[in-house]
């Protein structure tokens, strides 16, 4: 049977329990047939209440009443989680879980490690969820495995945790590493996978801290001394690690600067080593620890320690999005427009439109564009609708869905053409004679 979670984000404000605000979000759920994907309480209420006061009497009217307001008081929003939500009109789902949490709006702290007379940026920490990403995971889009993937891998590691599991006879080293050319989104769904974490509560703790270490500044900078920091770094993250109640989820962004390979370091191999060796058995070390977890992120797979790769339980590549992918990427951009009124007129575009039955003329055009773009990363899409405007819009402060998709087309082509010259420049000399 298909059961139905939401996350609930409450506003800061809220005066009253978890338990009553998920009480009342559940009273007031049961009654749907069809439980909503998407709700801002405010929006909503006058539909649910006129909803409600069909199927109810009175009195029970009034008790609902008193929970709506609660809603409406704490509830700033509810979605549903994205494996749910084919399955949210079926008849017979079961609701499931309410996942209630505040966002913490202090931004990343810097850390910095006292070294001789400098100080050195070592990491940024983060208490999650965090403002910083908020709705970050709505908004990546890849093959439809790889976030499913990652709840799961978080929820056997936790499950395993959680039974004690010997270590030495199931071993899993709380490493994963996403590797892929780039503007992919790797680091983007390593924060947002250490943000979703958090939400759920998948490993099952109530705090929960991301821990970024620049490994740029760690390495480059202070290289024959690059050994020592990384040990002094790590001691900094088991404090951390050592606080129970914590879950500590440590990035290690363009992880390759850290560990690059050990033959490949020309200028200063023996250092190059050390700090492999640091990092390695640093990360040996915190894999004792329950509540670790170590999310790594490169876009030279080659170039990284081969002992290395092998510690990570999932090494996860992130390809160019495909075109299903695209489209949704592209739609929430043209969304956005609509929303704050840039695109003006009708608003023909369903989201996941790509593979929906019968295509409105819009939708259908924003398919082809989207086969178009195959090979085009998330990062450039993300620019695109932008150069759009500028490029293709003449300067108009209001377009049309259908003029500012002719844009889009151009755009997309136009960027094709700009790579093609980067990626082949005696062509490029011979197109300006
Ligand atoms: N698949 C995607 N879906 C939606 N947005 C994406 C996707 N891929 C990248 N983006 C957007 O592109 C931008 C860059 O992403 P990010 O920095 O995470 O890429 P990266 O793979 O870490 O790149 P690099 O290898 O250069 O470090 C972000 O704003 C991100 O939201
Ligand atoms: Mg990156």
């Amino acid at each position: 049977m298909a059961i139905i979670n939401y996350e609930v984000r409450l506003k800061n404000s809220s005066s009253y329990d978890k338990e009553d605000i998920e009480a009342s979000l559940r009273k007031i759920f049961e009654l749907f047939d069809e439980y909503p994907t998407y709700l801002i309480p405010k929006a909503e209420k006058a539909r649910i209440m006129r909803y409600i006061n069909e199927i109810m009497d009175e009195t029970d009217t009034k008790n609902l009443e008193r929970d709506f307001n609660i809603i409406e008081e704490c509830v700033a929003e509810i979605i549903v989680f994205e494996e749910n939500e084919n399955r949210v009109g079926l008849p017979g789902a079961k609701l499931g879980s309410f996942h209630l949490y505040h966002v913490d709006k202090a931004d990343g702290e810097e850390e910095h490690i006292d070294e001789e007379e400098a100080e050195i940026a070592a990491c940024q920490t983060w208490m999650l969820p965090n403002r910083s990403f908020y709705g970050l995971w709505e908004s990546l889009h890849y093959k439809s495995s790889l976030k499913s993937d990652l709840v799961k891998y978080a929820e056997t590691s936790f499950l395993l945790s959680q039974k004690s599991v010997n270590n030495t006879l199931i071993s899993w080293n709380k490493v994963i590493l996403f590797h892929g050319p780039p503007g992919t989104g790797k680091t983007s769904i390593a924060q947002a996978f250490a943000q979703k974490l958090a939400i759920r509560q998948i490993c099952g703790y109530q705090n929960t801290a991301l821990i970024e270490i620049n490994s740029h500044s760690l390495f480059s900078k202070w290289f024959s001394e690059s050994g020592k920091l990384v040990q002094k770094m790590f001691s900094k993250i088991r404090d951390y690690a050592d606080d129970k109640t914590i879950m500590t989820i440590i990035l290690i962004d363009e992880v390759e600067s850290l560990t690059s390979a050990r033959s490949g370091s020309a200028n200063e191999p023996a250092d190059a080593v050390r700090v492999v060796n640091a990092v390695l058995t640093q990360l040996d070390s915190l894999k004792k620890y329950p509540n670790v977890l170590v999310v790594c992120t490169s876009n030279i797979t080659g170039k990284i320690d081969l002992a290395f790769i092998d510690r990570a339980d999932m090494k996860i590549f992130v390809g160019m999005p495909e075109p299903k992918a695209i489209y949704s990427i592209l739609e929430s951009a043209l969304n956005e427009l609509y929303c704050k009124k840039v695109i003006s007129g009708e608003y023909t575009l369903r989201a996941g439109g790509y593979d929906l039955p019968n295509p409105t003329d819009s939708e259908r055009t924003l398919i082809a564009i989207s086969d178009a773009a195959e090979g085009v990363s998330g990062r450039t899409l993300r620019k695109i609708p932008f150069l759009a405007l500028m490029k293709f819009c003449e300067g108009a402060q209001q377009v049309t869905l259908e003029n500012y998709l002719n844009a889009l087309e151009k755009a997309i082509e136009s960027d094709k053409i700009e790579r093609q010259h980067l990626s082949d420049p005696e062509e490029k000399t011979s197109m300006k004679a």
